[in-house]
């Protein structure tokens, strides 16, 4: 009775969750931190702006000054997305995940968390490659007025292979994605359980 109060009190919603005999561990958070929160959103956001600037630059001529910004806006957003990857996996060390309820059999959850850990993958790996390949190109870039730092000297013969190894990891990255978010979407409206109320700001815990 108390250990509830004490669990509802700092956050917590009372969960049936894991096998652990430890009453404590019974309650889990009702969704994941604030900021493991914003940081998922927000690298969606940078990840349909990364994809669209490559998707449509076709709008534009070739040498067009158009297609130049979007190669450049390209190239930020997706160095964002690296940038975001790394504060969100301390944000998601220092603080507790939460548990879906009614909790899916085991075999579901390791399933899932080899999708995250593939996801986090792609994160880091997607921009990596195309930096790879921008340095292997040796054209000096400015973002926003400062030179871009390339990770590797310029090197023609690695160029056409990094940017196809780019392209073949973002297209796993459109299969990745849509695998995970129509998972969530099966979870809230065929499962019906709290999934997407996890990753959902404005969600109140059931
Ligand atoms: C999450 C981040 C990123 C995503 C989702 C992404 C996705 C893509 C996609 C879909 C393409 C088009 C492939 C094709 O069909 O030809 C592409 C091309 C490319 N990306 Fe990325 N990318 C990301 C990050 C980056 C970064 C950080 C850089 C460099 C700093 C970069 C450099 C390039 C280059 C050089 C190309 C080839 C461009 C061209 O053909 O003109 N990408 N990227
Ligand atoms: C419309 C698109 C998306 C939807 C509806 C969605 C939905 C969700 C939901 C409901 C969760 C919590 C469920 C759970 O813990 O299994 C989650 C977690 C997660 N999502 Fe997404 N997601 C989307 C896009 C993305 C994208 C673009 C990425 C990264 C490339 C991503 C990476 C992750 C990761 C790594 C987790 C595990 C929690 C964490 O460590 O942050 N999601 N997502």
């Amino acid at each position: 009775m108390r250990t509830a109060r004490r669990a509802r009190n700092a956050g917590f919603a009372a969960m049936p969750a894991s096998s652990s005999a430890d009453p404590v561990a019974v309650f889990r958070p009702a969704r994941y931190a604030g900021g493991v929160i914003a940081l998922h959103w927000l690298v969606l956001l940078l990840m349909i702006g990364a994809y669209a600037t490559m998707e449509l630059r076709d709008l534009f001529p070739k040498a067009s000054p158009e297609r130049a910004a979007m190669r450049l806006w390209h190239y930020g957003l997706g160095l964002a997305v690296l940038a975001a990857v790394f504060v969100r996996l301390l944000v998601r060390a220092s603080t507790r995940p939460p548990g879906i309820a009614p909790p899916p059999p085991p075999w579901q959850e390791r399933v899932a968390k080899l999708a995250h850990v593939a996801l986090y993958a792609l994160m880091i790996a997607l921009p990596l490659l195309g930096w790879l390949a921008v340095g292997a190109e040796g054209r000096p870039i400015t973002l926003a007025g400062i030179p871009l730092p390339m990770p590797i000297g310029p090197d023609k013969a690695w160029v056409k292979p990094l940017e196809k190894i780019h392209e073949v990891a973002g297209q796993a990255g459109y299969a990745l994605v849509g695998l995970h978010a129509a998972a969530a979407l099966w979870h809230h409206y065929v499962m019906r359980d709290n999934t997407l109320a996890l990753m959902w700001p404005f969600a109140k815990p059931r």
